[in-house]
Formats: C-alpha cells, sequence, structure tokens
C-alpha cells in the first residue's frame, strides 16, 4: 500500500531582513524525509523554532519547499498550480494553534461549519445541515441546535478548538496537520481536547501530523514520533521505543526537561536543556546538535550524521551510533 504522504528530502529556506541593505537565509526545514501510513498519527516534537510549522505548513502545501518533494495520495503536489489543488485541499485539512484567528468572528458556528461545504460543492441544503450536525455531535457540542447560532466570542477557547476540529472533519479529509492544536487553551480542557482529536482520527482513519513541544503528550497521542532540531529529524520511532530508550543526545535532553508529575506542585517549571538555543541562520556545520552536545567528538564538528535505521523502526542521525 502506498503511503498518504511522503516528503522527500524537503528544504525550505527563508530570507530574512538583518539590517537596512542586508538579508540573511533562514534554513528553515533543511533536508526532512518522512512518510506517513493512512489513519497513522506521527507526532513531531522539538523546541521552538525548529522548523515544525514550517514543515506542516509545506505538508499542505501553503509552502513550496526550496527543493525536495512532496508527494500524497501517490502524486507529486509540489509544484502543482493552486488551480489543480482542489482535491488536495478538500482531502488535507490544517488546525492551526490559535482558533482565535483560525475561525471568522463575524461568522455563526453553522456558516463556519458550512463554507467548506459549499465551497466543494458538497451536498443540498438539507444534506449540508445534516452533516453540521453530525459535525457538531462528533464534537460534542450539544444540543447542536443552540451552537449553530452562536458567534465565536460567544464560545471558549475549546470550544471554539472543538468547532475548528469540526470544519477540519466536515470534508472526511484523509489527512490533517495539527500544529499545537492545544497550546493556546486552558490547560483544564487540554487533555479531553486531545482524546477528542484521537478518537475522532480513528474513527474516521484520517493520517494524522501533531505538532507539539510536549514529549509527554506525544506519547499518548501517536504511533510514531519524530524529533526534530535545527530543521532535521534528528530521531524517530514509536513512542515506547524512543521514550524508553532514546539514542539522540538531543531526545535524552528532552525527555529529562519533561518535569515529573507532581500534584503538590502547581507551578512546575519545565527544565531547560542546557547550551545556547539554537538559531537557523548560520547553522553550526557537522551534527547541528554539537555546540550542545555532551558527547561531543571531532568528526561531530564536520560531518553532518545521516538519519540511519539503528533498530528496526528505530531512526536516528547520530555519530555515536
Ligand atoms: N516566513 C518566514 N520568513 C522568515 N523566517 C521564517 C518564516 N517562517 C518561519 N521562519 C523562521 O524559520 C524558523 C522555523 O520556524 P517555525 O515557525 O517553523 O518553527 P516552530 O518549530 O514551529 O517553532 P514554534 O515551536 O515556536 O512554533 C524560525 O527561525 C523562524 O523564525
Ligand atoms: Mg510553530
Amino acid at each position: 500500500m502506498t503511503d498518504l504522504l511522503r516528503l522527500q528530502d524537503i528544504k525550505v529556506y527563508f530570507r530574512s531582513r538583518a539590517g537596512l541593505f542586508k538579508t540573511v537565509e533562514v534554513k528553515a526545514v533543511d533536508g526532512v524525509s518522512l512518510s506517513l501510513g493512512r489513519g497513522e498519527t506521527l507526532a513531531l516534537v522539538g523546541e521552538s523554532g525548529c522548523g515544525k510549522t514550517t514543515l506542516a505548513r509545506t505538508s499542505l502545501r501553503l509552502i513550496r519547499p526550496t527543493s525536495g518533494r512532496i508527494i500524497f495520495d501517490g502524486a507529486d503536489i509540489t509544484h502543482l498550480p493552486e488551480s489543480e489543488l482542489k482535491w488536495f485541499r478538500r482531502k488535507a485539512q490544517a488546525i492551526f494553534q490559535d482558533p482565535y484567528s483560525s475561525i471568522d468572528p463575524f461568522m455563526t458556528v453553522k456558516q463556519i461549519l458550512e463554507e467548506p461545504l459549499i465551497l466543494h460543492k458538497i451536498g443540498s441544503r438539507e444534506e449540508r445541515m445534516e452533516m453540521i450536525a453530525r459535525a457538531l455531535e462528533d464534537v460534542k457540542l450539544t444540543p447542536v441546535e443552540e451552537f449553530m447560532g452562536k458567534y465565536p466570542h460567544m464560545l471558549s477557547g475549546g470550544q471554539r478548538q472543538r468547532v475548528v476540529i469540526a470544519r477540519a472533519l466536515i470534508l472526511r479529509p484523509e489527512y490533517i496537520a495539527a500544529d499545537e492544536p492545544v497550546s493556546m487553551i486552558d490547560a483544564s480542557s487540554r487533555a479531553e481536547i486531545l482524546y477528542l482529536m484521537k478518537e475522532l482520527q480513528e474513527r474516521y482513519g484520517v493520517g494524522f501530523l501533531y505538532i507539539t513541544h510536549d514529549i509527554a503528550t506525544a506519547r499518548h497521542f501517536s504511533d510514531r514520533i519524530a524529533v526534530m532540531y535545527l530543521g532535521k529529524i534528528v530521531e524517530m520511532a514509536e513512542p515506547r521505543e524512543l521514550i524508553e530508550n532514546p539514542l539522540h543526545p538531543y531526545t535524552q535532553a528532552l525527555i529529562e526537561a519533561v518535569p515529573e508529575p507532581d500534584p503538590n506542585n502547581r507551578f512546575r517549571e519545565r527544565k531547560v536543556i542546557p547550551g545556547e538555543p539554537p538559531s537557523p541562520i548560520n547553522p553550526p556545520p557537522g551534527c547541528k546538535f554539537h555546540p550542545r552536545c555532551p558527547y561531543v567528538m571531532d568528526r561531530c564538528r564536520t560531518e553532518e550524521p545521516q538519519l540511519q535505521e539503528i533498530k528496526k523502526g528505530h531512526l536516528v542521525a547520530c555519530h555515536l551510533y
């Protein structure tokens, strides 16, 4: 069976202004290859600025990569013009971090959910109403009649994100990229929304890219975890294997930085990973993690390690192995 989504050696470089006459190159994504199976959930974790959002946007063809290829359902969509992407726009959906800015404040919930159906010319009026009601039931915004008439400002952050989830699912997509879908939601409803997404993802067999800072939630909500550092995937494995047996020093540091659950300490601070936070402008030569790596060797400063399978299903890019 073909993969749902295949990214082949994707590079996304931006030109960014650095002073009046100067621009610098930002290597936001710098050679990522990965594939997502149908109905699979892949978590992408890594620190701020490592390129997660850029990679997700590229996978949705909201950005054209500088180089590399995007293969969806066996079709190369890397350079297709927007006019030939309509089928893809229906099959691939996004859930972004901020439910406030991703829905129109002047539209009712019903209008928000009906918009994609009208855009893709799906169903009669009555059929669309049934689909909207079903979508609201799916995300547990009931009674549905009550929610249909509401405007976004009448909803809580969590309810708004449920509307965003319903809108993403209403077209029965094959692929959803969810970029930190709960990070801006009240901490008390995060788990509930993650469980809801997981349930719907399984029910409808959606391939899911779940982006998060948080390796602890990635463990519960994914079939595989990919760890990203400065535009590269440095390690990839099934969650249990990755967390119990992390091979890359960066993954080890990420796991150590997860605070221990402590019911008495409400202000658990995330520990920080030692060393300078990385910059995608002038990244270091060799292994990009070497300036922060406790195990750095000579060759790490010059030679970039390639991602390779060390054990079945466990890939790592590190000269230690
Ligand atoms: N349009 C752009 N122009 C210039 N630089 C950009 C652009 N978009 C992203 N970048 C830079 O590319 C790098 C990767 O950004 P990206 O948003 O993909 O990271 P991220 O992993 O999603 O971070 P976060 O966890 O903070 O959301 C950052 O250094 C960012 O400043
Ligand atoms: Mg981001």
